[in-house]
């Protein structure tokens, strides 16, 4: 029996029965329990028992969702983080809960030393962080955070006081962190990434002699099941890594692993959108900031746009400037963008429904949701974290991206999934892309707050939701709140 056909029959064997929600009434109710039962007082933990403290791209994801449960929390789940921002612009990827134990987690505050380590970079002093970052999803988030109670958001000058702080996070990350010099943003570490095991790291990570097993214990074993995580040796090279640039005081510039990565840079422009619509909000002119997302979108084709593959790949830099030959669900994740060439986005769309990710809303398709990782990659496997199992927030970037693209039924049809198997699998982390089988923990933030979203725009339609009305936005390259007047300086769309 070949490949695809075991995994097909393992797939029918562990198949989680389909059974579309209607409206999405009771899963409304229990996504909302996974976010009050993860809320800390101030923000909200991806899950209480592997991940006890605030993530970066997690808080934003599930800010998303959490706006319609509460507005109020949302803004100040973007607060809580932002709060936490060093003086370089950066916004650390976790945010330390100082009444966690030491031991629940590792890396922990005592690793970081961000206080000590990154005074130079201006590392908060009443606050423990990492020092690394995360996809910057954040002022795409505060703005549908906004929108979904702009009283609320108006009254509390929400948007006024994060506005300076993600024109900070976006001008560290454009200025500080173009190791090309092709105008992309490159990533120091796998976990900035987010997608911390991806094959598109081997070969980058095989150059990173790893810190030595004993130097460190994992806390991540004590509550995830082993073959769904990355392995030792991942781990000792993601240690090696983080303490370089920890005993480096977190300088930009030198560091072994550099990568420009798709899904990185795409959230970023679409967040260059987003906070062009703030700073209209705001009686300033969001043009600067539209300009750049387009220039962004441009030097995305054209670093890391590859014809043959059909998709977007990373680019290595570091060991001759390559792109990486594996295909992620990152090199997906473009297709949200409102910018991109149109015959870019069908390629996108074909090659999600082809054979290396296999998603569609046909009979014959054969992932439940998109994989992370290539179907037919040597290095897939369906259950270990980034190498195979399909992830809810990507699969809701997609939905966004499908639905941008003017292909609704594989829209609607993402958005069933997510729906029914978020629910089934009891808030899953990730699921085996076949069976749709839970992996790694259960009652998961960012699965909660996004399926949330996706079931409040089934019940909405057929009103444009906001992420939508940002594409149209952005396509026309005006807005309708747009007051300010045309500016062409670096940081255009700062209140003036
Ligand atoms: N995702 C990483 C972990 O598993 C770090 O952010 O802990």
């Amino acid at each position: 029996m070949d490949r695809t056909a075991q995994l097909t029959t393992r797939a029918t064997e562990h198949a989680i029965a389909y059974d579309p929600p209607a409206r999405g009434d009771g899963l409304h109710v229990r996504a909302a329990r996974v976010l009050a039962a993860n809320w800390t007082g101030n923000a909200t933990v991806p899950s209480r028992s592997l991940y006890p403290h605030q993530w970066s791209w997690d808080s934003a994801f599930i800010a998303i969702g959490l706006r319609h449960v509460s507005p109020l929390r949302a803004q100040t789940e973007l607060e809580t983080l932002l709060a936490a921002q060093w003086g370089d612009g950066r916004v650390p990827h976790i945010v330390f809960n100082p009444s966690v134990p030491l031991d629940a987690y590792f890396p922990s505050p005592d690793f970081w030393r961000s206080a000590t380590a990154g005074r130079t970079a201006g590392a908060p002093r009443t606050v423990q962080t990492s020092g690394i970052v995360q996809p910057p999803v954040h002022a795409l988030a505060a703005w549908l955070v906004h929108r979904a109670d702009p009283v609320l958001s108006r009254s509390r000058g929400f948007l006024a006081r994060v506005y300076p702080r993600l024109a900070a996070w976006h001008r560290y990350l454009t200025h500080r962190r173009d190791r090309g010099g092709g105008g992309l943003v490159s990533v120091v570490h796998p976990w900035e990434q987010g997608m911390d095991n991806s094959p598109c790291w081997d070969a980058p990570l095989a150059r990173i002699t790893p810190a030595p097993d004993r130097s460190f214990r994992r806390a991540d074993l004590d509550h995830g099941a082993a073959e769904d995580r990355p392995t030792d040796l991942d781990y000792g090279r993601y240690v090696r890594l983080a303490a370089d640039y920890r005993d480096g005081r977190y300088a930009d510039g030198e560091g072994e692993f550099a990568v420009e990565d798709p899904a990185f840079n795409a959230l970023l422009i679409a967040s260059e959108y987003a906070l062009a619509r703030i700073a209209e909000e705001l009686g300033a002119a969001g043009t600067a900031r539209r300009a750049r997302a387009q220039r962004l979108t441009a030097a995305l084709v054209e670093r890391l746009w590859d014809p043959a593959a059909g998709m977007f790949l990373c680019r290595d830099l570091g060991g001759g400037q390559g792109l990486v030959r594996e295909r992620s669900v990152s090199g997906l994740i473009p297709l949200m963008l409102p910018g991109l060439p149109p015959e870019i986005a069908a390629t996108l769309v074909r090659t999600l429904r082809g054979p290396h990710f296999g998603f569609g809303p046909g009979p014959g398709d054969r992932t439940r949701l998109v994989p992370s990782y290539d179907l037919l990659g040597e290095a897939f496997d369906p259950h270990r974290y980034w190498r195979g199992p399909a992830w809810f927030n990507t699969a809701w970037l997609l939905e966004r991206g499908l639905r941008a693209h003017g292909e609704p039924q594989s829209a609607d049809a993402l958005r069933g999934a997510v729906l029914h198997l978020a629910d089934a699998t009891g808030f899953a982390e990730y699921v085996d892309p076949y069976t749709g089988e839970a992996c790694g923990a259960t009652g998961f933030g960012w699965t909660a707050a996004l399926a949330l979203d996706l079931c409040h725009d089934l019940r909405r339609q057929p009103h444009p939701q906001p992420y939508q009305e940002l594409v149209k936005g952005a396509r026309e390259g005006v807005s309708s709140a747009a007051t300010g007047t045309f500016d062409t300086s670096d940081e255009g769309g700062d209140r003036r």
